[in-house]
C-alpha cells in the first residue's frame, strides 16, 4: 500500500515501536477501550484529521483511534514537539516495513518552519479521492481555525492582505489559505460542510471554541475534552509536574533546589509547575490575575508577587497563562545573569521573543537545538566601569512549550487518562450526533468516572462500594456518577 506521509525518516521507525510498546503498557485507558470496542468498530466510517503533538503517546491513541475503526491522518500541532522516531513509526504502522508502509499518513517533523507547519496542516484535511475528513481531533485550535478562517474568506471572495504588524504566523496563515484557493476554489466550503465536529484537548483551544460560539460563528459541534476532570486535574497538574521539570534539565542540567522560581500564571498547570519546582527545593514565587487563584498559591505558602518587583531577583522564570505579553522585552532586559525562561503554555505568545529580539544591540547564540542564549545590551549607557555588561538569559524552545520542545511532553500513564477522553469524545460525537447540537459539550461525569477508574486499577488502587443506603443518604447512584456539576475537585 502506498499514500502520501511527510516525516524525518522511516528508519527511525523500529526504535519508534519499541517506545510505543512500552508506552502502550502504561496506558491502560486506551488499552481497554482497544478491546472493549474492537467488536463493534464504533468508529467505522470516521475519517479524522487529527492534530496533537506527534509523540509517542499519541502514536497510541491514533492506533487506537484505527483500532475502533476510523482513518485517520495526522499532523503535529506544534513546530517543536514531534518525536521523529514516533512518527516514523506510524506511518510505516505495526505490520510494515519502511519500504512498504502500511500505518497513517503523518506530516510531522521535529523542527519544522511555519510555512510547513502550516502545510502540515492543510495535508490532514486534504484527503485522496472524494471525501475529505468528516472529524477533526485537535490541541489547541490550529485545524479548526484554518477550516473556520478558509470558508469566512472563500466566501468573503478574497484573503484579506496582511499588514506588516500582523505577526509573522497570521500572515503564514494568509498565504497558505491564498494558495489553496487558487487551486481549488470551493475547497474550505466543502471541508467544513463534511466536519460532524471536533473534540478539542487543550485549555487554549477551548478558548478559541467558546469564543467562535458566542460570536456565532461555530461551524460544527465540539467536545471540550480539557474540561473533563480527568484530563485537565491530571494531564495539566500532574503531568506538567513532571515535564515541566524534564525540559528544564534535559535544555540546561542547572541545579534547581536553593535558586527563586516565578511561575507566572497558577491554574492547573501552573500548580504542577510550582509543586515541581518546589519539590526540587525552589523557593517559588507565583504571579497571577485571579484572586482565588493568588490566595490559593498564597496558602500552599508561596510568595504571590508582580513580576516587575521581582523580576531581578529569580533565576527561573516559567510562564503558564494561556495569555500573551506575559514576560516583555522589558523584563528580560531587568533579569539577572544567566536566568533561563520558559513557556509551558500552549502558545509561544507568553514570552514576547519577537520583542526581545529587536532590542539593540542583543546577541542570540545557539547553545543546541531549542536553547538560546541571548546576551543583552549594556543597561544605560553608563556602566560604572565603562564597559559593556555581559549579562544573558536562556531562552528555551524559543518561548514555544518547553516540555515537549526540550523534553518529550507528558509520560504515558497521564495521557492515557487525557487520549481515553479524546476516544470517548470521538466515539461520542460520530456516532451519537443528535445528543451534541452546534455548541461546545463536556463529556458526560459517567464517561469521566469511566476513565478514572480504568486507571485506577492498573494502579492497583482498591475503590470502596457505597452500599445501597449510603448511596440513597447521598442522593447518587450506587454506580455513580457521585458528584453533581457543579463540584470542582
Ligand atoms: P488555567 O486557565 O487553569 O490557568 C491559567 C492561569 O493563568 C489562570 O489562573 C489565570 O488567571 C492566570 N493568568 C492569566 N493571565 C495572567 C497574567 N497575565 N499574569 C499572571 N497570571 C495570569 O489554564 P491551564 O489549564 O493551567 O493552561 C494554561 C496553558 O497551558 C494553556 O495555554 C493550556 O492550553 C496549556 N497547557 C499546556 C500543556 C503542556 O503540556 N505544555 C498541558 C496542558 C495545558
Amino acid at each position: 500500500m502506498t499514500f502520501d506521509y511527510q516525516v524525518k525518516d522511516l528508519a527511525l521507525a523500529p526504535a519508534g515501536r519499541h517506545q510505543i510498546r512500552l508506552a502502550e503498557h502504561e496506558m491502560p485507558g486506551l488499552m481497554a477501550l482497544r478491546e472493549r470496542y474492537a467488536g463493534s468498530q464504533p468508529l467505522a466510517g470516521a475519517r479524522i484529521a487529527g492534530s496533537l503533538h506527534m509523540t509517542v503517546q499519541t502514536a497510541v491513541l491514533i492506533e487506537t483511534l484505527v483500532a475502533l475503526g476510523a482513518q485517520v491522518r495526522w499532523a503535529s500541532c506544534n513546530i517543536f514537539s514531534t518525536q521523529d522516531e514516533a512518527a516514523a513509526a506510524v506511518v510505516v504502522g505495526p505490520g510494515g516495513t519502511a519500504e512498504d508502509p502500511q500505518g497513517v499518513p503523518v506530516f510531522a517533523w521535529k523542527g519544522e518552519t511555519l510555512p510547513e507547519y502550516w502545510w502540515c496542516t492543510t495535508q490532514i484535511l486534504d484527503w485522496p479521492g472524494d471525501e475529505g475528513p468528516n472529524m477533526i481531533l485537535d490541541d489547541g485550535g490550529d485545524a479548526t481555525l484554518l477550516v473556520h478562517k478558509g470558508k469566512e474568506w472563500e466566501a468573503a471572495g478574497a484573503v484579506p492582505t496582511a499588514t506588516e504588524e500582523d505577526p509573522e504566523e497570521y500572515q503564514v496563515i494568509l498565504q497558505t489559505v491564498r494558495e489553496t484557493l487558487e487551486s481549488q476554489p470551493q475547497r474550505w466550503t466543502t471541508i467544513a460542510e463534511g466536519i460532524k465536529g471536533v473534540t478539542e484537548e487543550t485549555t487554549t483551544g477551548v478558548h478559541r471554541l467558546y469564543q467562535l460560539h458566542e460570536a456565532g460563528e461555530l461551524l460544527f459541534p465540539a467536545i471540550n475534552v480539557n474540561d473533563a476532570v480527568t484530563k485537565s486535574k491530571f494531564d495539566n497538574k500532574y503531568g506538567c509536574r513532571h515535564s515541566l521539570l524534564d525540559g528544564i534539565n534535559r535544555a540546561t542540567d542547572v541545579l534547581i533546589g536553593g535558586k527563586v522560581a516565578v511561575v507566572c500564571g497558577y491554574g492547573d498547570v501552573g500548580k504542577g509547575c510550582a509543586e515541581a519546582l518546589a519539590g526540587q527545593g525552589a523557593r517559588v514565587i507565583v504571579t497571577e490575575v485571579d484572586p482565588i487563584c493568588a490566595l490559593q498559591a498564597a496558602m500552599e505558602g508561596y510568595q504571590v508577587a508582580r513580576l516587575e518587583d521581582v523580576v531581578d531577583k529569580a533565576d527561573f522564570f516559567v510562564t503558564t497563562t494561556g495569555c500573551k505579553d506575559v514576560i516583555t522585552a522589558e523584563h528580560m532586559l531587568a533579569m539577572k545573569d544567566k536566568a533561563i525562561v520558559g513557556n509551558i503554555g500552549h502558545f509561544d505568545n507568553e514570552i514576547d521573543m519577537a520583542g526581545l529580539a529587536r532590542v539593540p544591540g542583543v546577541q542570540r547564540t545557539e547553545i543546541k537545538p531549542q536553547v538560546h542564549e541571548w546576551t543583552l545590551p549594556a543597561q544605560g549607557a553608563d556602566a560604572p566601569s565603562g564597559e559593556r555588561d555581559e549579562r544573558s538569559i536562556i531562552v528555551l524552545s524559543e518561548g514555544r512549550l518547553l516540555n515537549l520542545g526540550n523534553a518529550t511532553g507528558h509520560p504515558s500513564f497521564v495521557m492515557s487518562n487525557s487520549f481515553a477522553n479524546q476516544t470517548l469524545a470521538q466515539i461520542e460525537l460520530f456516532t451519537r450526533p443528535e445528543e451534541y447540537p452546534l455548541g461546545v459539550h463536556v463529556l458526560p461525569k459517567q464517561l469521566d468516572e469511566e476513565v478514572a477508574r480504568l486507571h485506577l486499577e492498573a494502579l492497583g488502587a482498591e475503590l470502596t462500594e457505597l452500599t445501597k443506603e449510603q448511596a440513597e443518604y447521598l442522593g447518587v447512584d450506587v454506580a455513580g456518577p457521585y458528584k453533581p456539576d457543579h463540584y470542582r475537585y
